[in-house]
């Protein structure tokens, strides 16, 4: 079990709800993997199902390692992506791919739990098929977020526009490559039981320190029926 940093050491004031600052980014992992497994077991004792939205880039990788050793029932757990890179199926720099190799290849769920975002159609056809795929899947129990140094998350970035309505947004000109993607919208990331967002490394210090002080980045608009954690190491913090 990770613990966070005692919050007493941090000056009062700087730490807005929800946030739990770490010591490591291992540290950010293992109390991640504790809060997934844990509102797994809720979901499943209440609902018979866990529908899970994993995170993209590489900040997850580390829990999702760790979530491949537990041992539970993975045929009640639903895997959906928060977005995916409009690339080949098979490329390595897909967020599908990435989740395959650190999680799905090492667990028994059945493949039709798993919603990968059809990205290789292209941004508005992948978007327009897995809007359709997730209206009946919502609200979500958990949504794993990262968060980009310019406080993008999902593939949800500053100074985009986007039709609020929209479930799925198709993405052009990503400042991060590549600059097609698709997207699940704010409001599709927002209609979840709790979020989680997971920020390590110094390269995040900048951002992080913006939203704290309550900018308008696009990982700040992100809200949660229940509970939303910001789990953070300390090399983030600055
Ligand atoms: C992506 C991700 C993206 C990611 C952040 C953080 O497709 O790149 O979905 O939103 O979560 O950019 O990336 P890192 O975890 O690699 O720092």
């Amino acid at each position: 079990m990770s613990e966070a940093v005692s919050s007493a050491t941090m000056s009062p004031g700087t730490m807005p709800a929800g946030w739990q600052v770490f010591v490591s980014a291992d540290e950010v992992a293992g109390a991640a993997c504790d809060v997934i497994v844990e509102a797994a077991d809720k979901a499943i004792a209440a609902d018979g199902v866990f529908r899970l939205v994993l995170a993209g880039g590489t900040t997850p990788e580390k829990v999702y390692h760790l979530l491949a050793k537990v041992s539970c029932d993975w045929s009640r757990w639903v895997f959906f992506l928060g977005d995916e890179r409009c690339l080949p199926v098979d490329d390595a720099e897909r967020n599908s791919v990435m989740a395959q190799r650190c999680l799905l290849d090492h667990i028994n769920t059945p493949p039709d739990n798993i919603h990968f975002i059809p990205a290789e159609l292209g941004a508005e056809q992948g978007a327009l098929r897995y809007a359709e795929q997730l209206s009946s899947q919502l609200p979500f129990h958990l949504v794993l977020l990262g968060m980009g140094e310019d406080g993008h998350t999902a593939s949800l970035f500053p100074g985009h526009e986007h039709d609020v309505s929209e479930l799925v947004h198709a993405v052009h000109n990503a400042p991060k490559p590549p600059s097609d993607r698709v997207s699940l919208s704010r409001r599709c990331l927002s209609d979840a039981q709790r979020v989680l967002v997971l920020v390590t490394g110094a390269g995040k210090r900048a951002a992080a320190q913006a939203w704290r002080n309550g900018e308008a980045l696009p990982v700040a608009a992100i809200t949660a029926r229940e509970q939303l954690d910001v789990f953070v190491d300390q090399a983030a913090m600055g």
